[in-house]
């Protein structure tokens, strides 16, 4: 017999100390130990597990970071200690400055030394963890620096984050434990991809999207965003007791927290002016953003000697660089069809070096853009990298006109197809009106085939262009129907690719639900939003056959989204291609947890303090083919009540829907074998 089936508390507990251990080797120590495989193997035993043994989950399981429901709003939060902001200093000679400011307040000759730590200004927004003897019980932004905002069911999803603290010291009461929750390029870039597929407004910058990530309702959203944390200060102590800065970072890394390697305990201000010089030009080799360096006092009676001003500390500065810029000129302004018919103007500037690589291409968004920095073809201009990623024009170089220069003026046909462009009113976006445009037919197929779709393998964009151009394949289901022969009828097609490539298409005829949906492409109907649709219809049946308002229902579906998805149903063409798709024999995997049972058709709601976790009730419900949401409706079957159940009671009782307590859900669960 198992260990589980001996003893599923103990595996638990040893399954919890595992994770643990390979979260802080991998997040913390940054040397990992086992593979990513062999981490969601024992991460999905332990799910298993607290599945069949819902009293065995706590509240610190890493199981249990992606938690509640989608909150209405946040809550405010008082910092027990203030955080502070800091003063800045441009150049050398305001850090000569600062420098010698703290040994005056000291009163300390100007030849001493004083021992400063060095840190990097990490570009993100800064976080404070509360944590209460040793356990993770609350996560606030910074605020007005008093007052913050309660974000800690999205905190949670950061796994770098830990729940428990290991035992590095005394962790009795309560310590407050702050640092920068910021994006890491390769992450900023696969958002920024995935939000352009979709149509959906990039973020201009990594500290933009970690913002909106942190601010998210919906905390599956926020962990789909895959924040990363460093720490690097602390507010209430509790019963540490420490003497400097370095103590500390040595003290929050022992704890599991991630800490930035790259610090420098310097003696005396040269030794600082050479770490801040030598990041300023290393900055690029990072794979996060850094916006300068921090320098602090590292004695902590000295810290304590020279006190604040006003809200910041005396003791620390803020050394701040430059964001880079460069000048070159616009050659041209072209525009590119999107999936969705979106136009979008793009520059194309003579080649320059900026922040290690060289541009040569600048999305200017919309015609209300270009009109705002009076941008036209032949203008000199000054770019920058937002966030240090898109390169973006700062402003235009008037005073370098020659009067030869034209204004960019909007096509009023497309370019690919020629049918008629239109910019709705209230709307920044023009738009090819032709449904059938074969730009947008193309983005469409290359979207359907792509890695976060059906993934399949060597159907390229050079591929697809040449299939749209033939006119073999005019939407994602007519690449089901092609053959071998056909294939090789194209240009630079070899038999054994065609062969290949008719393999590869065949065998992605059973996508996951969910991915199947995104491969749609529709607009605001990202992997994530398509994942939840899958996990609570079930079936691409249920949802083409879904109201409104059931979408509107679903947790982290928004007005916009529910909108997008009903009316992509609600086409004709909709229609015609599932019925194309389902005539090619492409049957997506139902979604799991919805089956057929004696709860089909019913809907439940969670409210208030249960004893289990509101994902186990609305799990329980699932297995046995009901439905669960965040909202009730007139739809909804059952309130499931528990403690301080608040509005969604009252509005259970206005809308006479029938409600259960704790006990009577759990018996009618009981009775129904779930
Ligand atoms: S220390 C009292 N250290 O920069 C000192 N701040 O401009 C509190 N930041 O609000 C801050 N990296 O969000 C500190 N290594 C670092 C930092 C850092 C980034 C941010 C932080 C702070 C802002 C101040």
């Amino acid at each position: 017999m198992s260990d589980a089936a001996v003893n599923p508390g103990a595996r638990a507990v040893q399954l919890r100390a595992e994770l643990e251990e390979h979260n802080y080797n991998y997040y913390v120590l940054d040397a990992p130990t086992v593979t990513d495989a062999e981490y969601d193997l024992l991460f999905r035993e332990l799910e298993a597990l607290e599945r069949a043994h819902p009293e065995l989950v706590t509240a610190d399981s890493p199981t249990q970071r992606v938690g509640a429901a989608p909150a209405a709003e946040f809550s405010g939060w008082k910092h027990i200690v203030p955080m502070l902001s800091l003063g800045n200093a441009f150049g050398h000679e305001e850090l000569h400055e600062f420098d010698a400011r703290v040994k005056r307040a000291l009163e300390l000759p100007a030849e001493v030394d004083i021992e400063y730590v060095c840190e990097l200004k990490i570009d993100g927004l800064s976080m404070s963890l509360t944590y209460t003897d040793g356990t993770l019980t609350a996560a606030a932004t910074r605020g007005n620096g008093a007052e913050g905002e309660e974000v800690t069911g999205n905190i949670r999803t950061i796994r770098a984050i830990p729940l428990k603290l290991r035992p590095a010291g005394d962790l009795t009461g309560v310590l407050e434990l702050r640092g920068e929750v910021y994006l890491a390029h390769e992450e900023f870039d696969r958002i920024n991809r995935e939000r352009e597929e979709h149509d959906e407004p990039v973020f201009a910058n990594p500290r933009n999207a970690a913002a909106g990530a942190v601010r998210q309702l919906d905390s599956r959203i926020t962990a789909a965003r895959n924040l990363a944390f460093f720490s690097y200060a602390i507010g209430a102590t509790g019963a540490l007791q420490l003497e400097n800065h370095m103590q500390l970072l040595e003290f929050l890394r022992n704890a599991g927290l991630p800490v930035n390697p790259n610090i420098r305990l310097a003696k005396g201000l040269a030794e600082v002016q050479e770490f801040c010089d030598h990041w300023e030009s290393a900055r690029h080799s990072l794979s996060y953003d850094i916006d300068g360096v921090v320098i602090k006092v590292n004695s902590y009676a000295l810290q304590r000697q020279l006190g604040f001003v006003s809200r910041s500390p005396r003791w620390a500065i803020a050394y701040k660089y430059a964001p880079e810029q460069a000048e070159t000129e616009i050659l041209d302004i072209l525009v590119q069809v999107g999936r969705t018919g979106a136009i979008t103007p793009v520059a194309v500037m003579t080649p320059v070096l900026l922040a290690g690589s060289t541009v040569s291409r600048a999305t200017l968004h919309n015609e209300d853009e270009i009109r705002r920095k009076d941008i036209r073809i032949g203008d000199r201009v000054i770019i920058q990298k937002a966030g240090e990623v898109i390169p973006e024009v700062v402003r235009t170089l008037t005073e370098k006109r020659t009067g030869k220069e034209l204004e960019f003026i909007m096509p009023v046909t497309c370019p690919v197809c020629g049918h008629a462009v239109i910019r709705p009113d209230g709307e920044a976006v023009a738009r090819c009106t032709n449904i059938a445009c074969p730009a947008q037919n193309k983005q469409r197929i290359e979207h359907f085939v792509s890695r976060g779709a059906l993934d399949i393998q060597g159907i390229g964009p050079a591929l697809v262009e040449q299939l749209v151009e033939a006119e073999l394949v005019a939407d994602p289901a007519d690449l089901f129907t092609l053959t071998v022969e056909k294939l090789e009828s194209l240009e630079r097609m070899g038999r054994k690719s065609a062969e290949n490539a008719v393999a590869a298409i065949q065998g992605a005829k059973n996508p996951p639900l969910g991915r199947l949906l995104y491969g749609f492409g529709v607009r605001y109907m990202g992997s994530t939003v398509s994942d939840i649709l899958a996990a609570q219809f079930g079936s691409l049946e249920r949802i083409t056959t879904t109201t409104l308002e059931d979408l509107l229902a679903v947790p982290g579906i928004g007005p916009q989204i529910a909108t997008a998805v009903y009316e992509f149903f609600q086409q004709e063409q909709t229609a015609v291609l599932l019925q194309k798709l389902a005539d090619a024999g492409v049957t997506p995997q139902s979604a799991a947890p919805q089956g057929e049972g004696p709860l089909t058709g019913k809907t439940f709601v969670f409210t208030g303090a249960l004893s289990f976790a509101r994902e186990e009730g609305e799990r329980r419900v699932k297995a046995l083919g009901g439905k669960a949401s965040g909202s009730v409706s007139k739809n909804t079957d059952y309130v499931v009540l528990g403690e301080k159940a608040g509005s969604k009671a009252d509005k259970a009782r206005q809308l006479k829907v029938a409600t259960l307590d704790e006990k009577g859900f759990l018996e009618m669960m009981g009775e129904l074998g779930g």
